[in-house]
Formats: C-alpha cells, sequence, structure tokens
C-alpha cells in the first residue's frame, strides 16, 4: 500500500443503515437492517440459496486415534448431501486434539481446501479427492497453507473439504455439483438473475459441514469458526453472513466480493471477476460491471450483516488484485456495527468532514495499519508483508483472534 491515501471510486458507499427511517438500535440493526442487506445480497451478489436440502447421512472411513505425532485424533467422513432432486457423496476430513472430550469440546475451524484433502497434509491415509479435476494433486502439496499441528497445539480442531466436491470450479459443471440436487439441467442452463452461483454453493457446504459437526460430541460446534482464502475466503464470508451458527469468521484475501470494497478503485472489478468467473455469483451480477453505483450494496455491508459475531480480514502487501486497501477500509466503514453492539472494530475515531462526499476515514487516513501487526477488536484487520497466501504467520493471528474473541 502506497502513503497517500486512495479515493474510493464513488465517494458514496450505501449506508449502513437503509433508506427508511430505523432507530439506531441492536435491535432495529438485526430485525430490520441485517435481513434487508441479506435480501440484497441474495437478490444482487451471490444468489439465493435454497430450502430444503441438507445431510441425509455421515459415515466414518478411516480413524487414526493418534495423528500428528500424537497430537491429534484424525477422522474422515463420507458424507452423503441431499436435495430433492437426489444425492451427492463429499469427504470430510477432521482433527480433533487428543484431549478434547464431550466434557471438554475443541472450538473449530472450518475451511474448504483448493486442492483435495489429501493436499492439506503428506499423510498417505488420507484418501484422495474424488472431485471431478483433470489433474489430481501431489499428496501434501499444500501443507504449507495449513499449518495442522499449530492449530491442534493451539486446542483447536480444524475440519475441511474440498471445494471441487461440492461444486467443480468451471462454468457449465453446476448440475454435478451441490447446486443439481436442486436443480434441473434446463434451469441451471438458463438461470434467473437471482440464482445461486458456486460462491453460494460452496458457502452451503460450509453449512453442512457446521451440521455434521453438531452431531460430534467431543467438537464444540457453537464455537466454530468460517475460514477461508481467497475465493474461498468469499464462501466463508457468505456462509457466515447466512448462517449465524458460525462463531466467528476469518477471510484471507478474499478481494473483490470478498472483504473487499467494490467501489475503491483497486484490483479486481466486478467486470473482470464477471467474466473470468461467471459461475461464482447470481446471475444478474454482472449488470454492475459497468455501473458500480447502481449495485445497492458494498463489502463493508456483508462484514456488517455478521456482527456481532467476530471478524478477521488479512491481507498481503503484495496481493494488489486482493486489494489490501479496499478490505481495510471495508472493515473500518463496518466498525460502527461492531460498536453499536458493544464490541469494538478497526475505526477508533468517527471523524465527521461536512461538505465532502469523500468518506471521512480516507480524508483523514488516521487509521493505516501497520505492517504484521493486528487492529481492531471483534473486527480486526491484519496485513502480512509478500504475496496473495496463506501461511503461518496469517494463522498465528488468526489463532490470536479465535483466542480473544471466540474463546473469551
Ligand atoms: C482469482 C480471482 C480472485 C480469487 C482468486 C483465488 O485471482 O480473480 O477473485 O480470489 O482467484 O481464489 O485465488
Amino acid at each position: 500500500m502506497s502513503d497517500s491515501p486512495r479515493p474510493l471510486k464513488h465517494a458514496r458507499l450505501p449506508d449502513l443503515w437503509g433508506p427508511d427511517e430505523v432507530p439506531h438500535t441492536p435491535e432495529a440493526w438485526s430485525s430490520h437492517r441485517r435481513p434487508q442487506l441479506l435480501e440484497l445480497f441474495r437478490d444482487h451478489v451471490y444468489g439465493r440459496t435454497p430450502e430444503g436440502g441438507g445431510v441425509a447421512n455421515i459415515r466414518r472411513i478411516s480413524r487414526d486415534a493418534a495423528a500428528l505425532d500424537g497430537l491429534a485424533e484424525r477422522t474422515e467422513w463420507t458424507v452423503t448431501l441431499t436435495g430433492p432432486l437426489g444425492t451427492r457423496h463429499v469427504s470430510l476430513l477432521l482433527y480433533v486434539p487428543r484431549e478434547a472430550t464431550a466434557s471438554d469440546p475443541a472450538p473449530v475451524f472450518v475451511g474448504l481446501n483448493f486442492n483435495g484433502n489429501h493436499s492439506v497434509s503428506a499423510d498417505a491415509a488420507i484418501a484422495l479427492s474424488q472431485a471431478p479435476m483433470p489433474e489430481i494433486a501431489e499428496r501434501g502439496t499444500d501443507e504449507r497453507r495449513w499449518p495442522l499441528s499449530m492449530i491442534l497445539e493451539r486446542g483447536y480442531a480444524i475440519a475441511t473439504m474440498h471445494y471441487c466436491e461440492l461444486e467443480a470450479d468451471l462454468p457449465g459443471h453446476a448440475s454435478g455439483g451441490v447446486r443439481g440436487l436442486f436443480h434441473g439441467e434446463a434451469e441451471l442452463e438458463r438461470p434467473d438473475s437471482r440464482s445461486w452461483g458456486a460462491i453460494g454453493a460452496w458457502a452451503w457446504g460450509l453449512s453442512r459441514i457446521l451440521d455434521v459437526l453438531e452431531t460430534m460430541p467431543t467438537v464444540d460446534a457453537a464455537a466454530a469458526i468460517a475460514h477461508g482464502h481467497s475465493r474461498l475466503g468469499k464462501a466463508a464470508l457468505w456462509a457466515a453472513a447466512q448462517d449465524q451458527r458460525f462463531a466467528a469468521v476469518v477471510s484471507n484475501e478474499s478481494g473483490c466480493a470478498g472483504a473487499s470494497l467494490f467501489r475503491h478503485s483497486a484490483g479486481e472489478t466486478i467486470a473482470m471477476i464477471t467474466d473470468a468467473f461467471p459461475h461464482w455469483f447470481a446471475g444478474g451480477f454482472r449488470q454492475f460491471a459497468t455501473d458500480v453505483d447502481q449495485l445497492p450494496v458494498d463489502q463493508h455491508l456483508l462484514l456488517a450483516a455478521i456482527a456481532p459475531r467476530p471478524v478477521h480480514v488479512a491481507s498481503a502487501t503484495l496481493d494488489f488484485h486482493a486489494d489490501p486497501r479496499g478490505e481495510y477500509l471495508s472493515t473500518l466503514h463496518a466498525s460502527p456495527i461492531f460498536s453499536l453492539f458493544g464490541g469494538s472494530g478497526t475505526l477508533l475515531t468517527q471523524l465527521h468532514v461536512p461538505g465532502t462526499d469523500v468518506l471521512p476515514c480516507v480524508v483523514a487516513n488516521l487509521h493505516e495499519p501497520a505492517v504484521g501487526r493486528r487492529v481492531g477488536g471483534r473486527l480486526s484487520y491484519h496485513l502480512r508483508f509478500g504475496e496473495h497466501d496463506v501461511i503461518a504467520d496469517d494463522w498465528s493471528h488468526f489463532l490470536d483472534f479465535a483466542d480473544e474473541n471466540v474463546l473469551a
């Protein structure tokens, strides 16, 4: 990030409060504005998640009582997902600290992985992903992104699933994934403007993992933290916004349609993302590519829709595509809602600059975050040196954030 403030592309962000007069109280937020915002995100960005599906069955397929040098119990599960049009089988990998018991269950990080459960650890006992992929990743390729021992040592369980088992990440592949549980081919080929996209499907999968965890006695599903990197961070935010059972969420470099503001003039735009990944979104989202001002939401409102549950946003200095400053600004603008509930966000002083339509914190640029330090409270942020990635340094912030906000 440069030292000088960058303007928002369009100075006005949609208000935290709607056009109709509502008293600024936590109750009004929860009963009125939050549901209204979720409807707007459904209608215009991610699409509407259908009702009526769920987990039909779970079957344990492997167990190692002393995985990771005795640190954890590792289990794998075949989860049968169901919807009006059929079933799909997906695989869940779960590590639980060995000291966890039914009377002292472990809080849990719940996140999807990019390359298969077998990519998060080189353990040859983990089943290879069954997702329809052109190439199967090597075992343990993503170990660096999943510092399992570090997470387990801190007392957290970890549950993960290959996102492509929920839906392959290519246009035209929805019917083979979980969206095919709800819609026939014809409907999926001609989606209406509000039909859900793949991000919605992956978010739905995160909620189904939570359904499974609720049945596991040594896991504290009431202390489940949704997390994800990049496109999977977008899915984690959307899952936590909709499903209030998630106790918290961690977004790592989720960028455009994740934590970053659409209206900040940097990084990926709606035009770029809908060109490259048309299958991720509601059918109608693309129309905002040429006029972002017409979009009735921006992503600070997605963070706010998760309040008062804790949210951590992570960026990296060289991840220009995900727009670190846009992600930070988004946390500043969501902060007032976290304050409304008695917590704090990243915005410490609310400034008002009369007569300007540039947002106050951009004018003031008061709270530029220092690299490597977590700032904020129940809504927090950290900026790491380096490229688009998730590494142990990021995880140490995630764990501190969870200790302070989920366990405390
Ligand atoms: C692409 C895409 C981003 C996404 C990223 C990722 O770069 O443009 O929006 O976050 O992939 O998932 O790694």
